[in-house]
């Protein structure tokens, strides 16, 4: 049977197409945004990397939390999925002080509602991780919300089933990666509900562009944090004194094989597979 794909949506990095009523097909592209501006250079197989990462942590967590994931297409960068209603919270959790957590903490020594100890520095780790829900923003940046105004959104029961769940993703995947030399200071999840109102996680999950992934071995508090993946793109683009607005530019090819490399070397770590086996057969993270 011929399958015919409906494009419905193109997200910065993803398109999106419906396959049937009950399930949708993921496709991650190798654009790469950065000040999140998207840039006129793609990364090869940058997409693939997203995909394959997703898919290993939605093998590993299904047990604990129902996600979207259905399968994996030969491509590498085409996931399909159950069909959800989203809901309209970004659901992040952070472990360390960094992005906008850092700079409402030294605004007012909280974080969206959380007052933390005093004396900070940035990157530090947090005494525990902390969920920190914001809005999702149709145009410009996300807006942190606290706790009143987030289950204001989406209801009291549903608020602490989705704090409960994103904690436990985010404890889970964090030790997972530390032992593989990679800290996750935080990370951003989407949830839906399924069919019969089940609270299912959707969209990607503990990717490289989802979460801030720091090199352990570099890790020092009281300055901003290397990227694991995007420093050679940052720092390329902070040597241009480029303005960050619209258009960005383009990337020589030493920046796009380095970043390819580490957004590779990601992969291997967290997965344990050599990238091409996953090439060969996607399916292996499944395992
Ligand atoms: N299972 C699902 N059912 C319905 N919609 C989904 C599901 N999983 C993810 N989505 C939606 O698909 C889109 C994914 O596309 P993409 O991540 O490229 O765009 P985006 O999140 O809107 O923008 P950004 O570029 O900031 O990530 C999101 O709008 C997400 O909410
Ligand atoms: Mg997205």
């Amino acid at each position: 049977m011929s399958e015919t794909l409906v494009h419905v949506a193109s997200g910065k990095v993803r398109e999106l197409f419906t396959i049937d009523d009950d399930r949708l097909l993921l496709v991650a592209s190798d654009r790469i945004s950065t000040f999140d501006v998207v840039l006129p250079t793609a990364i090869p197989d940058k997409g693939r990397v997203l995909t394959g990462l997703s898919a290993f942590w939605f093998a590993r967590t299904q047990r604990a939390r129902a996600n979207h994931l259905v399968g994996l297409r030969p491509d590498g960068r085409s996931m399909e999925c159950r069909r959800l209603e989203m809901l309209p919270l970004e659901c992040v959790v952070r472990g360390y002080l960094a992005g906008s957590g850092w700079k409402d903490y030294l605004r007012e020594g909280a974080v969206c509602g959380y007052s933390l100890p005093d004396g900070l520095r940035e990157s530090d780790q947090l005494p525990e991780p902390i969920f920190t829900p914001a809005t999702k923003a149709h145009v410009g940046h996300d807006e942190n919300i606290d706790a009143e105004r987030a289950a204001a959104l989406v209801g009291v029961e549903r608020y602490r089933e989705v704090e409960r769940a994103s904690l436990d993703l985010y404890r889970f995947a964090s030790e997972h990666a530390a032992e593989r030399g990679i800290l996750i200071a935080d990370t951003k999840f989407e949830f839906g509900l399924d069919a019969a109102g089940q609270l299912v996680l959707g969209d990607e999950a503990f990717t490289p562009d989802s979460s801030r992934f720091w090199p352990a071995d570099e890790y020092e508090p009281g300055r901003p944090q290397p990227s694991f993946d995007k420093q050679y793109v940052r720092d390329y683009c902070e040597s241009l004194g480029w303005d960050k607005s619209p258009p960005g530019p383009d990337l020589p090819g030493d920046v796009v094989e380095g970043t390819r490399a580490r957004y590779v070397e990601a992969f291997e770590r967290l997965t344990g597979t050599s990238f091409e086996d996953y090439l060969a057969n996607p399916e292996v993270v499944l395992r």
